[in-house]
Order: C-alpha cells, then sequence, then structure tokens
C-alpha cells in the first residue's frame, strides 16, 4: 500500500502535547483531575481551548450554553459538519474521556487548515457543556437541540444544591441563555464524535478502532411486589405471599425474556433489592427493586418493556401478590448514519488500521446530535475497560490511528454531496 502514505495525517506530538496539558487543569492531590461542568478549573479549559484555537489561527466562539466552538471561516449558509466531544470530567477523572475527541477535532481542524484541504462543507469543531452531569449531563448538546425550557434550566442544580443559573452567574453567564444555542437542523451536515470506548471490547479484542453503529437505550423501573408479612415459624410454607420468593421467580426468568424478546445486546439488571420490615424472623410483606434494561433496537425495547410487565403481572397474580412500577428513565436507542459508518470503516481501511463495528453501551453528545442530523462515532480502546477513573487510559499508538481516522472521516464527509439533502437555510442560529 504505497500511496498510504500520501494521506493527510495529524501531527501527534502536537496532539500528544495538548492531551498531558489539558489533563493537568483542574488537577490537584487531593482530588485528582476534577473538572466538573463549570467550576473555575472547567472554565479555565475552556480559555485554554480558545487559546489554542486562536494560536492556530481559527475562529472561536461560545454559544448561550457556553459550548465551544471553532470554525476555520464565519458561518455562512451552507450546513456545517460538526465534530466534537466534552471537555468536562467527572470527579477525580481520566484525562481522556471527551477531551480526546475535542483535541482530536482541533488538530483536524488544524491540518485542513495547514494542507489547504478543500471541503464542500465547512468543518467546526465543538465542546459541549456539562456532557458528565454535574447539573444533569449533555447540557450543551441538549441546548444544541433545543430540547431545554426555562423551567428545565431554573431547576437544574448539582447534588450540593447549586444551581446552574448560580454556577453560570458566577463566571459571569446567564444560564437562560442556553435557550439561544439551539440550531436549525439544516444548519448542521453531519455529527462525528470519537470517544474512548470505556468497555473492554476492543482492547480484549486488539482492534484499535471501533465504528459505533448505534447507542443503546434503556428503562429503568423501580418496582415493587407486596404480600403479607407473617411470622416466619408459624405460617405454614403454603399459605405464604411472600414477595421476596416472587422476587426471586421474577428474576430466574430474565434470561429466558432477554432470548425471547430483546436483540443479542439486551441487557437486563437488577442492582438494589429491599425487603420490608427486613428481619430474619419475619416473612417480609413487600420487596422494592430497582430494574433497569437496554438493547440497541427501538422496537425490542419495547417488547421487553412488555415482556418484564407481563412476567410480573403472572407472577403476581399466582402468589397472590400486588405489584406496581414506576418508569423512572427512558431513553431511545439511536442507529448511526449508515453513511458515516462507512465513512469511518473506508478510512481505517484505507490507512491500514483494523477496525470493528459496534454497539456504544454508554451514552453520548452524539446520541442528542442525532436528533438533529446524520451522526457516527468512532471509538478507540480503553485498557481493560476501565473509564470514570484515573486508571484509565488508551495507548498513545491507538490514539494517533484514532485521531488520523478521524481526519481522513472528517474530509470524506466534508466532501459528501449527500448531506446537502437537507435544504439549507440562513445559516446558524445566532448565539
Ligand atoms: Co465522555
Amino acid at each position: 500500500m504505497h500511496e498510504e502514505t500520501d494521506w493527510p495525517r495529524v501531527r501527534f506530538e502536537r496532539l500528544q502535547a495538548e492531551l498531558t496539558a489539558l489533563g493537568e487543569i483542574g488537577r490537584d492531590e487531593k482530588r485528582g483531575l476534577y473538572r466538573m461542568a463549570f467550576t473555575d478549573a472547567d472554565m479555565e479549559a475552556r480559555d485554554w481551548l480558545c487559546e489554542r484555537i486562536r494560536e492556530a489561527g481559527l475562529l472561536d466562539s461560545r454559544d448561550g450554553a457556553a459550548n465551544v466552538s471553532a470554525r476555520l471561516t464565519p458561518p455562512d449558509d451552507r450546513p456545517a459538519l460538526l465534530i466534537g466531544s466534552h471537555i468536562d470530567t467527572v470527579p477525580n477523572a481520566g484525562i481522556f474521556d471527551g477531551s480526546l475527541g475535542v483535541l482530536i477535532g482541533l488538530e483536524c481542524l488544524r491540518r485542513i487548515a495547514e494542507e489547504k484541504i478543500e471541503t464542500r462543507w465547512p468543518v467546526e469543531l465543538i465542546s459541549f457543556s456539562d456532557e458528565e452531569g454535574r447539573f444533569g449531563g449533555m447540557f450543551g448538546s441538549q441546548a444544541v437541540a433545543g430540547m431545554l425550557n426555562p423551567e428545565i434550566i431554573h431547576n437544574a442544580r448539582d447534588l450540593d444544591g447549586v444551581t446552574l443559573t448560580e454556577a453560570m452567574a458566577g463566571h459571569g453567564l446567564v444560564a437562560m441563555d442556553a435557550l439561544n444555542a439551539r440550531r436549525d437542523p439544516r444548519a448542521i451536515a453531519a455529527y462525528l464524535e470519537l470517544h474512548i470506548e470505556q468497555g473492554p471490547v476492543l482492547d480484549a479484542k486488539g482492534v484499535p478502532i471501533g465504528v459505533v453503529e448505534n447507542i443503546t437505550g434503556l428503562f429503568k423501573w423501580s418496582a415493587r411486589l407486596i404480600g403479607t408479612p407473617n411470622h416466619a415459624g408459624t405460617t405454614p410454607m403454603e399459605m405464604r405471599h411472600d414477595p421476596f420468593a416472587g422476587l426471586a421467580e421474577f428474576t430466574g426468568e430474565i434470561p429466558r425474556i432477554l432470548e425471547e424478546n430483546g436483540s443479542d445486546l439486551a441487557r437486563a439488571t437488577i442492582g438494589r433489592v429491599e425487603l420490608l420490615p427486613g428481619a430474619a424472623n419475619t416473612i417480609p410483606g413487600e420487596v422494592t427493586f430497582s430494574l433497569d434494561v437496554s438493547d440497541t433496537d427501538p422496537e425490542k425495547l419495547e417488547e421487553l418493556h412488555d415482556a418484564f410487565r407481563r412476567t410480573l403481572s403472572v407472577i403476581a397474580r399466582r402468589r397472590t401478590l400486588m405489584f406496581d412500577f414506576e418508569i423512572l428513565s427512558r431513553i431511545e436507542p439511536v442507529r448511526c448514519d449508515p453513511r458515516v459508518v462507512e465513512a469511518v470503516e473506508k478510512g481505517s481501511a484505507r490507512l491500514g488500521i483494523g477496525s470493528l463495528r459496534m454497539p456504544s453501551g454508554a451514552a453520548h453528545d452524539a446520541q442528542i446530535l442525532a436528533q438533529l442530523a446524520p451522526m457516527g462515532m468512532v471509538f478507540v480502546p480503553s485498557i481493560g475497560g476501565v473509564s470514570h477513573s484515573p486508571a484509565e487510559w488508551t495507548s498513545w499508538q491507538d490514539i494517533e490511528h484514532g485521531a488520523n481516522v478521524v481526519l481522513q472521516t472528517v474530509i470524506e464527509l466534508a466532501n459528501n454531496p449527500d448531506f446537502a439533502t437537507q435544504p439549507t437555510r440562513a445559516g446558524l442560529t445566532t448565539s
């Protein structure tokens, strides 16, 4: 493959130095790397990013949700190819979660500028605010997707009771301005995000690139079975209405329900159980439990929901128990756009880098952007599948591979005339 060397490549040492530098912002001995959204460290990281953008001769901007953007040219009436991720972190984080996608995006923009690569659609880097959830998560991408309203913004607060409004005001920002960050879907050609896998698959298989095909959806229940509490010694076995025995039977049905109603990627977990009254010599009267079910196929997820409800109902009836459940959350699975999936695969193949199609088991800003535009994701291996921890790591070699694949993909997507099928209207909404 002699022509391999003709493809543009990232300047890896520069990218590596920036990843290392950003990984120091917000680090201290007590808390490790700590850059929760709208803390001083997070704002320092945004300023640092804007400096890098300007240093590269690119245009930096921030919208009403404080999302940071970089472009080669000012917005015009063409739809832009968006590429990004987030630079906020969980407490005691690793240095790559989110930051890797943002800094690789910046490096791609720089290479396009340096090599004077012509693209049909302008490319924009975007770093989304509060992906990790100090105030609920996906704040910046939801703002762009127009999913926020004044009530959501007003009510958003962190675990210490600090409101989003207060946290943003502390940095001279007005939280309600996030409503202005909304964009017209016609102004976005497509969205691409590189992220660490946060799972063990790529590392275990020794494949450097994950081509994400779909992002998992889920539902979470808080459910209850109610029976009759009674004396453990005097109540005959056949006269009991024991809700824990009902739950045990229900738990035993999980593999069958997944096989019959879910896809190969279906998962179900009961992670919390509470028995009342909770005494060793008393038959429990009530059991409260969580049920967390995920699948990548929307219809299968719906079928799973019905199957779990039916099974619980049958068990309750046979054992003379009552049951109820509350749906705590529900997130729809999304499919990545096949054109983006193919572009990532083609880019990897062109560079002779192995790739594997796979689902994403974790939620990402890309899931929100999928509501606006064709979306795709690239994964790089997480050693041992570890993330949200200082032990999170991806080899520099894999990072270089990932960055080069993203550069290939960006150039390909930014020249794909297909994405013009969305009629474009006067550019981006104001910020
Ligand atoms: Co992340």
